[in-house]
């Protein structure tokens, strides 16, 4: 049976009892900051289960992609570890319970795919009797096929959120497959032959929520949760040793196969290399489908290590060049049958993993050379270990995520402290945060905002889109995320009003300022943010007390709004003109809107050229001169949609949903606030386009009067640049053209200059050697010379000494630079220049490192030179 097949035959099963199928959702959580990745049926159905939104339907069934990480290291190494997979599953919501469950999981997997009834066997959680019975009395399992087990191996929990006791299905595949004989099943022995009993399907009978705090709740509603993992049981069904084999991951393989000329089966380092390839590319492409790119954080992060992982595989089977982004095409195919809409992505998708893979590779042998230098330094110290600071120290410089380092050295035997690793990675990151004065929701202390969620009966209306000017009530004010009393003069703090002209910021608007104010009180307001649809306004008292329950007036400041009304509309003009004059394939993947700028990213490869910037300028500014329309309207997302409304990748909006439509020229999903009339926005100006990730553009640009600000700062620069080079505005550019000239030539003159003088400065040196033991040596300190001039030095020196030693040093105020060098004669006799430049420069409070011919140190003590001369002297006379 296909998995193609196998994915269709469960969703209809399910289908004929009554269950809606619904698409996978996308592998990146929406609202759920306890996850980074979907990684269960389950997850993208949580707020079904714990009744916070009511399901389309009572009974779902899903085939859902998802990815897990935490075994990353046996990726590749066993038969069965994948990161990216998919899961079907049955769910249901507060309808059938465990006694359907079970009954049409046995008929599922004993009619349609038809296992054995005797080769399967069942496990319950050690307390739940009602499953025993429905297994041995309902079904006919015999008791001694049905298993007990605790807490770790049949209660099912991931994250906070719905979980409960479990019951799973596994699979006899005979005596070959087992380590021993088994005369009685137990845990233990399920544990211990995993090979042989294989577990098929876990259904969940999800009755708790676990909480924050770490109670298990009991869940309003009693439903079923059950996952099959659609690779494992495919290579079952196709009579195949692992999920690699299957016919939706083997044909990537085998292309690698074909690409290497390498074969899955010549030894075990080459399959484990084809496996983790074809398990991460495939995970590659999917995440990177569903809109994540590759970055230094959070889920970025995951798909940085997935793609240099396997980059780093790749080396081992021969590869030089990137070769991840040919095998893209291979997966779209395999994934197709599941997945239709990831071909149309393809480009993009293949230019995110080349640029990803290039950029890893420009420093991989760097830091492979590194990483190779401590392992013969921690294989001669006979030390196991490497330590976390070094490990980080790769991580930092050359961008090896922990797992190629631990790959690399587990080769060897050895290990990395990864507590460490961790340590260094926090201290890191505090230093990051210090360095970051962003505010917000800081630290994530949203206890007070949850409770103030919780006590209030509808949350506050906003009526920012028709007014500026708005009473209001004081519900509730905040300091330091505490709920106070008051806030007097001179006080910041937090308050929360039962109605609000305000806007949050969201969806890329900034928040509105303003004041809050009464006879006797002045309040400016700073910000707003939202905090799950409770604007939280932070403010400052000027004058006056601020008390809990008083009532109030609020004022925007329309100067600023209307600042960002222009900037907002633009931005939908730029979006459209974007896809206009670049293409379809541009998609918003963020943007910022304020009140003098505005800034979108989007979704495309290369740099813009001159003439396009040109040409989404001319349409932008064609489109506000026409003066058209801005229309705001509520309607459905249906609707929407079909009105060819653009939505930001992946966001999720309500049944209801406000559009912006410009005429006919462009319509979007959006919440924020607008000009009436194109015509309102001004000149827009484009004012930089730059790359921030591989694959995303962004644009920033201003309208209105800033970008007459803009453009007058400009004239007034080109002015001040004219007047220093005593030219006008016309001949500005042959006089830089005369300067740059001028310089060239003073440049080749001091180049020559300085040759001439390295070449006295040899001949003197030459002149001056020594020889010790038949040996020739020169030691110098060439005060205050760059490094550059000092290793050409060196270079030239050197051609001259077969047998010879050289130090040069160059001392500046606080610091030394040494390049010790030895001749090739005097380096064949087993002379080691490396060897001993670490305790030359400890004289001067530093160290360094080399091979035996050139070995460079710095130090920090100047004043110590001649000490680190008589080392030198010591050490050489003791090697010859
Ligand atoms: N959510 C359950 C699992 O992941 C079915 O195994």
């Amino acid at each position: 049976m296909k998995a193609d097949d196998l994915r269709q035959s469960f969703i209809e099963f399910f289908e004929s009892k009554g269950h809606l199928a619904r698409k996978s959702a996308p592998l990146v959580p929406k609202n759920d900051p306890s996850l980074l990745w979907i990684n269960a049926g389950m997850t993208p159905l949580k707020p079904y289960f714990s009744g916070s939104e009511d399901p389309p339907r009572e009974r779902m069934v899903t085939s859902q992609k998802c990815i897990r990480t935490n075994d990353i290291e046996n990726v590749g190494k066993t038969a069965r570890h994948q990161t990216f997979f998919e899961m079907l599953g049955n769910f249901s919501f507060g309808n059938y319970f465990k006694q359907k469950a079970i009954e049409w999981s046995w008929e599922y997997v004993t009619e349609v795919l038809q296992f054995p009834e005797e080769d399967l066997i069942i496990t319950i959680f050690h307390e739940d009797d009602q499953s025993f019975d429905i297994w041995h009395d309902d079904i006919g399992v015999p008791p001694e096929k049905i298993i007990r087990r605790g807490m770790d191996e049949n209660f099912w929990q991931i994250g906070t959120g719905p979980c409960g006791p479990c019951s799973e299905i596994h699979l006899d595949r005979g005596k070959e497959y087992g380590l021993e004989p088994v005369d009685e099943l137990s845990d233990e022995v399920l544990e211990r032959e995993g090979d042989r009993f294989l577990e098929l399907w876990n259904l969940v009978f999800t009755q708790y929520d676990y909480t924050e705090a770490g109670e298990y709740v009991e869940l309003p509603q009693k439903n079923i949760d059950t996952g099959m993992g659609l690779e494992r049981t495919a290579s079952v069904l196709q009579g195949v040793d692992s999920n690699f084999e299957i016919d939706i991951m083997f044909p990537i393989i085998r292309e690698v196969e074909k690409q290497t000329g390498c074969s899955y089966d010549e030894k075990e380092e080459i399959k484990t290399a084809l496996r983790v390839i074809s398990d991460h590319i495939r995970g590659v492409t999917m995440a990177v489908f569903d809109g994540v790119i590759p970055s230094n954080e959070g889920r970025g992060y995951v798909l940085r290590r997935l793609l240099r992982r396997a980059s780093r595989y790749g080396r081992d089977l021969g590869y030089s060049e990137p070769f991840l982004y040919t095998l893209v095409e291979e997966v779209i195919d395999v994934m197709s049958g599941g997945y239709p809409e990831i071909g149309q992505r393809k480009d993009f998708i293949e230019e995110v993993v080349k640029s990803e893979e290039r950029s890893f590779l420009r420093t991989l042998e760097d830091g492979l050379d590194i990483l190779e230098d401590q392992i013969e330094e921690m294989e001669s110290e006979n030390r196991p270990t490497m330590s976390g600071k070094r490990a980080f120290e790769l991580y930092d410089t050359y961008g090896f995520p922990l797992d190629i380092t631990r790959d690399i050295l587990s080769e060897k035997g050895l290990e990395v402290d990864e507590k460490g690793f961790e340590e260094a990675m926090k201290e890191q990151r505090q230093r990051a945060r210090q360095a970051r004065t962003e505010g917000g929701f800081a630290g994530g202390e949203v206890e007070i905002y949850e409770e103030i969620l919780e006590n209030m009966e509808n949350k506050p209306e906003f009526v920012g889109y028709e007014k500026l000017e708005q009473k209001a009530e004081i519900i509730a004010l905040i300091q330091d995320g505490e709920e106070v009393e008051n806030l007097s003069a001179g006080e910041e703090g937090e308050v929360i009003l039962d109605v609000t002209p305000f806007y949050a910021e969201s969806g890329g608007q900034v928040g509105d300022k303003g004041s809050i104010f009464d006879d006797d009180l002045e309040v400016e307001v700073n910000d707003v943010r939202d905090f799950l649809g409770l604007p939280v306004h932070q403010v400052k008292v000027k004058e006056g007390e601020l008390t809990a329950d008083i009532e109030v007036k609020l004022e925007v400041d329309s100067t600023l709004r209307r600042a960002t009304a222009r900037n907002h509309t633009a931005t939908h003009l730029l979006h459209q003109a974007l896809m206009e004059v670049l293409g379809d394939h541009v998609t918003q993947s963020g943007s910022l809107v304020a009140p003098d700028r505005l800034r979108f990213d989007f979704t495309h490869f290369g740099s813009l050229e001159e003439e396009e910037i040109a040409e989404i300028e001319d349409r932008v500014n064609a489109e506000i001169l026409r003066n058209r329309e801005v229309e705001s309207r509520i309607t459905s997302v249906k609707e929407a949609k079909e009105g060819g409304a653009q939505a930001l990748f992946e966001e999720e909006y309500g049944e209801e949903v406000r559009v912006i439509e410009i005429d006919d020229f462009s319509l979007e999903l959006c919440g924020g606030t607008h000009v009436q009339a194109t015509g309102e926005i001004g000149l827009f100006k484009i004012i930089d386009e730059s790359s921030i990730a591989a694959g995303i553009r962004r644009i920033e640009a201003t309208t209105g009067t800033n970008s007459l600000n803009y453009l007058r700062r400009q004239q007034n620069r080109i002015d001040e640049l004219a007047g220093e080079l005593n030219s006008d505005e016309n001949s500005l550019l042959d006089a830089v053209k005369y300067l740059k000239e001028e310089q060239e030539e003073l440049e080749q003159k001091v180049e020559s200059l300085q040759d001439r003088l390295a070449s006295q400065k040899a001949e003197e040196l030459l002149n001056r050697k020594e020889k010790v033991d038949g040996v020739d040596i020169i030691m110098e300190n060439l005060q205050r010379t760059d490094r550059e001039t000092l290793r050409i030095l060196s270079d030239e020196l050197i051609e001259h000494l077969d047998n010879g030693f050289i130090l040069l040093a160059s001392t500046g105020e606080e610091s030394v630079f040494l390049i010790a060098r030895a001749g090739s004669q005097l380096v064949e006799s087993g002379f080691d220049a490396g060897d001993m430049i670490g305790e030359i420069a400890a004289e001067v409070g530093g160290g360094g490192g080399g091979r035996p011919d050139m070995a460079q140190a710095g130090g920090s003590n100047p004043e110590n030179i001649d000490r680190a001369f008589a080392a030198a002297r010591r050490l050489v006379e003791e090697n010859l």
